[in-house]
């Protein structure tokens, strides 16, 4: 319960703050603690050095010290005995009993930093009480040279109190720190971002509600960018959103009026069949192009509804021979060797392909139709070329004509529905389809040439990839295409 409750406060942004903010202060804390218990401990000793020299001259005011004054004197300077050494020849002593022998001897006058940290360590680490000597550098230049006897045992002693003092102090540094930190963290970024959070959460919900676009009040730069560019795409996507319902709605309104129009034009072209047979002449040769233009109408009518159509079905992928295919599309077109435009066919005999070979069809149908529509409104003769191959990862097919290239505005809207066409009639959904149906199959259609030489366009199919990739379906047995 209380491991779950740790871990969730662990897991935010203040928490991890929380944790950090103690681990790097203990760290300094560390960091400063060796140097200082070593400090203490020179400290410690210089002290009782000093209260040894003080000591020291009741000898030299005096000459002679009873045993009494001697014993009472180095009790009071905490040392079993003390020499101090003048010059050359004087030297003074007091001295009582050693209780054992000196273990150790410490001289403070040439100790650098690193010996006074490993010797400081050193008595924190040994819990005995040993004898040390311990020599050092007379205060006021009052001679050459200290030496005092005494026990290590009051100095870890202090030592450990004073480790200890400082082990408390820095615990409450660091977790008055972490939690003052912890609360700046929650004002300044928890409490912000949170804010941020909620507001694309709310968003999300209703995306279309502008009330709930956020407005920047951050104070931290960084936050206040955030909150800035969520609000800016809120309103950006808002604006989309209302453009998009209003274009759905006009698609609909567009897929009725087809359709109704469509139905009255096809009656009119029942009427204009009639007309035809007209006993007058004048109206009986206007017929027919009559007939032509509703029918072309009706077949722009025919296109939209089939583009509005909310989807396409998937490509239902089988294997077949693509030569045949496209064979059939260059029939369908009414366009062989023979005819003019020409159209030749060069794709290896008996290559298998695995597409949907009725949306493939209607692919490319409608890039020989068009190549076909260019060569003949240029009045000239041409040829169509259709050529497909394999690659190592995809197989193409090549649509290439030899006419006056595209128009500046079909190669501007190229493959966007409505917009490309530059043909009276035309509906400018031909290529957009086409693009469309081959992204399904996972390929892309591709302009690669298009000048007055005439125009090139390549597709690829990719030969794996996809879910069931490499399986046929038990339906997909080989397709006759
Ligand atoms: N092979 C081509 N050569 C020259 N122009 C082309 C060719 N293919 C397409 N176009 C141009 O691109 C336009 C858009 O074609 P498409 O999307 O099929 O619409 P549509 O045929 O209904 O106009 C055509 O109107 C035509 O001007
Ligand atoms: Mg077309």
């Amino acid at each position: 319960m209380i491991g779950r409750l740790a871990a969730r406060i662990l897991n935010t942004l203040s928490g991890r703050f929380l944790l950090l903010t103690v681990a790097f202060v203990m760290l300094a804390e560390v960091l400063i603690f060796v140097p200082s218990i070593a400090r203490f401990r020179l400290d410690y000793l210089q002290a009782r050095l000093e209260k040894a020299q003080i000591a020291s001259l009741a000898l030299e005011a005096g000459g002679v010290v009873g045993a009494d004054l001697e014993r009472e004197l180095l009790a009071n300077a905490g040392v079993f005995n003390v020499v101090l050494r003048r010059d050359e020849v004087r030297q003074l002593a007091l001295s009582s009993p050693i209780p054992e022998p000196v273990a150790a001897t410490y001289d403070l006058r040439m100790a650098g930093p690193f010996d006074l940290i490993r010797d400081a360590l050193d008595v924190l680490w040994t819990p005995k009480d040993p004898v040390i000597r311990v020599i050092g550098q007379p205060v006021q230049q009052a001679g050459l040279l200290i030496e005092v006897t005494l026990r290590q045992g009051p100095l870890r002693g202090e030592m450990l109190d004073y480790g200890l003092r400082i082990l408390l102090l820095s615990a409450l540094i660091s977790v008055i720190t972490a939690a003052m930190l912890f609360f700046a963290v929650r004002r300044l970024m928890v409490v912000p971002i949170r804010r941020v959070v909620r507001h694309m959460q709310a968003y999300a919900a209703a995306p279309e509600d502008a009330r709930l676009v956020i407005t920047p009040n951050a104070r931290v730069r960084e936050l206040r960018d955030a909150e800035q560019a969520l609000g800016q795409m809120q309103t950006e996507l808002i604006a989309a959103f209302r453009q998009k319902e209003r274009l759905a709605q006009l698609g609909g309104a567009v897929a009725k009026i087809a359709h109704d129009l469509r139905n009255i034009l096809t009656s009119a072209q029942l009427f204009a069949d009639r007309i035809e047979q007209s006993a007058d002449p004048g109206v009986a040769r206007a017929a027919p192009k009559l007939l032509n233009s509703i029918t072309r109408a009706v077949n722009l009518c025919e296109s939209t509804l089939a583009f509005g159509k909310a989807e396409e079905h998937p490509p239902r992928l089988t294997r077949f021979a693509l030569r045949p295919l496209l064979e059939e599309v260059a029939e369908a077109e009414g366009l062989s060797r023979e005819t003019d435009p020409a159209c030749l066919i060069d794709a290896p005999a008996g290559m298998m392909i695995r597409a949907d070979a009725e949306q493939l069809h209607r692919v490319l149908s409608n890039l020989v139709r068009n190549a076909r529509q260019a060569i003949e409104a240029t009045g000239q003769p041409g040829t169509i070329e259709l050529s497909g191959g394999e690659g190592e990862q995809d197989w193409w097919i090549r649509v290439g004509d030899t006419g006056p290239g595209l128009p500046p505005k079909a190669r501007e809207h190229l493959f966007m529905a409505f917009q490309g066409s530059a043909r009276k009639g035309g509906s400018g959904l031909g290529l957009a389809i086409a693009a469309e149906l081959v992204r399904g199959h996972g390929g892309r259609l591709d302009l690669v040439r298009s000048d007055a030489e005439g125009t090139e366009f390549m597709l690829h199919l990719p030969r794996s990839g996809g879910i069931d990739a490499g399986e046929d379906s038990p339906a997909g047995a080989d397709h006759p295409a």
